[in-house]
């Protein structure tokens, strides 16, 4: 399969350093606007085939579209990162109006793609990109909440002592600090609740470091977090391209389902090679349930700026 990473910044090289390492995709092609840069990366990763042992082909490009022709899958991570004290939502008007034109241009050339949007705030740039596109629901897929659960593993964890492998546990709603809604109830280690080894009290916290993993990187780093989200996306790939059905919870439009119409959301959706295939229902409580209303809102109220730019 060909896969297409737009944007050669930090989170997109990473994501193509994992999707070659690990021998994803036949053919990957990195594309930035910056002269030379997505050039430069992909012959540097390149230089590691023969140490790290595989075989993709990886090239970089200018911003000349016709080179990501055909490409199966394409992950859009262009525009702005934040800055620290910066929420995601704040990158709108910046990145709609870049991610509006990647989804135009990569579509000619690969009409049939299945596109998975990083760029920020990602819940309203996936429904900018599902509505500018005129793409099948299935082929739209936000990458949020597989990094945020991710974190919540990995501040899971910390608390138990414990391998963050052994560890189960789903983050939904929106991809931004306080959309996202770790479900502390249905966490596992190796299918013991994690209610019966944390207090309220440290799963509030868990919970609470969660949701602000992202903006905890971004003031330590100075701008956004790439290994995590490089990591994160080629799962994604990896599951549409070897079509493994594993589930994770991504940003996909929701037709009724979870109560919600007209907006992209995170929740937990089967992964295969058409994209995204099923959403399963993790029947939320009452609290849950009007926690992913009030994320739905939020999310909806951004999503409604995209009128006014
Ligand atoms: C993050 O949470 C970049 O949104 C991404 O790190």
């Amino acid at each position: 399969m060909k896969v297409t990473i737009v944007g050669a910044g930090a989170v997109g090289a990473t994501c193509a350093d994992n999707i070659t390492r690990r021998g994803i995709a036949h053919e990957l092609v990195l594309l930035d606007i910056k002269e030379g840069l997505a050039e430069g990366k992909a012959l540097d990763i390149f230089q590691t085939a023969s140490l790290c042992g595989f075989d993709t082909r990886i090239s970089g490009s200018t911003n000349d579209y016709s080179k990501t022709a055909g490409s199966d899958i394409v992950v859009i991570t262009s525009g702005i990162p934040r800055k620290p004290g910066m929420t995601r939502e704040e990158l709108i008007g910046t990145n709609a109006n870049i991610v509006k034109g990647v989804t135009e241009n990569i579509l000619k050339f690969s009409p049939d793609a299945i596109i998975i949007i990083v760029s920020n705030p990602m819940d309203t740039m996936t429904y900018l990109s599902l509505k500018s596109s005129g793409l099948a629901k299935n082929k739209i897929i936000g990458m949020g909440g597989i990094l945020d659960s991710a974190r919540f593993k990995t501040y899971l964890s910390f608390a138990l002592n414990c391998s963050p492998s052994d560890l189960h546990g789903t983050v939904i709603g929106g991809h931004g600090d306080t959309t996202m809604i770790p479900l502390t109830r249905l966490a596992t280690l190796n299918s013991n609740p994690i209610s019966n080894l944390l207090s309220e009290e440290e799963l509030k916290k868990v919970a609470a470091d969660t949701m602000v993993g992202g903006a905890t990187l971004t003031k330590l780093l100075g701008t956004s977090a790439w290994y995590a989200p490089g990591a994160a996306v080629a799962a994604l790939v990896e599951s549409i391209v070897k079509d493994q059905k594993k589930v994770f919870p991504c940003c996909v439009s929701l037709n009724g389902e979870y109560g919600q119409n007209d907006i992209c959301l995170g929740v937990p959706v089967v992964i295969g090679k058409n994209g995204w295939e099923k959403i399963i229902d993790y029947k939320l409580n009452a609290e849950e349930q009007a926690e992913f209303n009030k994320s739905a809102d939020a999310v909806r109220s951004m999503n409604a700026v995209l009128a006014t730019l």
